[in-house]
């Protein structure tokens, strides 16, 4: 919505969802692509604006979910698609692994800018970057590198954990069976131990005590099971997102580095889905005082293009030369809407509308809705927990025992959906709310006034 209209946008919509083109779409799609895609709500995007897609019948809705947290500048930001025409008239690709870009160096050069902190003594860390295509290409890097670099093999994830799909990330994957079951045998030598979610505290401990039940469990697998000198990493996201928008407490991730210290264990951040701005930070570890040993990042690199990165220290990222590489990785017009974007979030480039930078809008609009929706737990006691940074914000259904609803998640997920809301599921009863990170104030009231709704119906139904 632009400053001179009075009254902001709404989701439109004209059809019943499918309309009759979206139903053909879905029809044909049906019939020639993978039987593997969930399709989970009737909608054919056709075209974007802002925060804001529009079907190919013409109904246009809210964009909360962002291509799961993917489009940080929304659809189609002028900045970032002028970025890309340009580029796309240079070269579309070269190969990185075989001659060096400007492009991608200076890309480099901005992420590190982020990482390299002063150490005492004034000098600042080095650290080196490697470009994928994908999170999972990045995860998958990252494990290659945490082997070649300790020669360990042993790489301990986390419950709940999402890495991606290919054969490492899946096995680091803690989420979901369906993501495992008729695919293996997978990696060895790969464990999980609990997620400290300070909502549903594991091992028997507390909101207050979950970190530490989680770092005195993993020191007792190496007691007992696993020798922690044969563990070359321990990989874990700062926040959890497909487990469901977890924020762990604030001694969880200092403990783990103490205990990677300890024992020469590299310490991975899985930033995909939480980094890049989303959570009011550039990277979402940096709520907490504390440094990996390397970060992964994809998704909202890049609003869209396909990128994503391995961020290592210089003293970690030792692999040979010719041991690892990608065809397409670092693709340059890929790079130039990650520049493109990074202007947007450092504040570079303005975004009308929000602040100084797309990073304090994330917190300042994912406060608002924060706050509004924590307001609105006092009228629906089914918002068991509304929790998260910036706009990584997760929305937990609990039933009257106070165990998950998966199914009243569900119910309320597609009737947002049916009102012009995007939404998406995570955890076994969250809503995340990850819209792209030029929403408004306004649209956000939008957003919360079909939620709103969604609950009132939903209570009332319950009787
Ligand atoms: C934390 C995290 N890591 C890795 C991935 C895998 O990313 P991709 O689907 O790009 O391979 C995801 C995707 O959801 C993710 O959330």
């Amino acid at each position: 919505m632009t400053a001179t209209q009075s009254k902001p946008r709404q989701p439109l919509l004209k059809t019943a969802l499918p309309g009759p083109k979206s139903a053909d779409i879905i029809a044909r799609d049906k019939q020639h692509l993978s039987t593997s895609y969930m399709r989970p709500y009737p909608f054919v995007p056709d075209h974007g604006e802002g925060v804001w897609l529009t079907d190919a019948d013409g109904n246009t809705m809210l964009d909360f979910f962002a291509g799961i947290a993917v489009t940080t500048a929304g659809h189609a930001h002028p900045h970032v698609v002028r970025a890309v025409q340009e580029e796309v008239t240079k070269f579309t690709h070269v190969c990185l692994t075989d001659y060096p870009q400007e492009i991608t160096t200076s890309l480099a050069e901005r992420l590190l800018a982020h990482v390299e902190r002063p150490l005492p003594g004034g000098n600042a860390e080095k650290w080196r970057v490697f470009f994928g295509n994908s999170g999972a290409e990045a995860v998958e890097a990252a494990i290659k590198l945490a082997r070649n670099h300790t020669g360990r093999t042993h790489i301990i994830s986390t419950m709940g954990s999402f890495h991606g799909r290919t054969y490492g990330a899946i096995t680091l994957t803690g989420s979901k069976t369906k993501y495992k079951r008729g695919f293996g045998p997978l990696l060895p030598a790969v464990s999980h131990v609990p997620y400290p979610n300070p909502f549903r505290p594991p091992l028997g401990s507390t909101p207050e005590t979950c970190a530490q039940a989680v770092i005195d469990h993993i020191e007792s697998l190496f007691v007992g099971i696993l020798p922690a000198d044969e563990v070359a990493a321990i990989i874990v996201e700062p926040m959890q997102g497909e487990g469901g928008y977890i924020v762990p407490p604030a001694d969880f991730l200092p403990k783990l580095r103490q205990l990677c210290d300890q024992h020469g264990i590299m310490l991975i951040f899985d930033e995909v889905q939480a980094g890049m701005g989303r959570t009011g930070k550039m990277f979402s570890f940096q709520h907490f005082d504390v440094q990996p040993d390397m970060i992964t990042l994809a998704k909202g690199i890049a609003s869209g293009l396909p990128i994503s990165a391995l961020l290592a220290k210089e003293s970690v990222m030792t692999w040979p030369v010719g041991s690892h590489g990608s065809t397409f990785g670092g693709n340059p017009v890929s790079a130039a809407a990650a520049h493109a974007t990074l202007d947007l979030l450092e504040g570079k480039v303005k975004h009308p509308g929000c602040g100084e930078s797309l990073m304090d809008n994330a917190r300042e609009v994912g406060g608002f809705i924060l706050s509004e929706l924590r307001k609105m737990q006092a009228d629906f006691p089914f918002l068991g927990d509304v929790r998260g940074e910036g706009l990584f914000i997760g929305l937990e259904f609990v039933g009257p025992d106070g165990a998950p609803d998966g199914k009243l998640r569900d119910r309320a997920s597609m009737a947002m959906f049916e009102k012009g809301l995007l939404n998406l599921d995570c955890g076994e009863a969250v809503i995340r709310v990850s819209p792209p990170l030029i929403l408004t104030r306004e649209e956000a009231e939008t957003g919360l006034a079909i939620m709103r709704e969604t609950f009132t119906e939903l209570s009332a139904d319950q009787g």
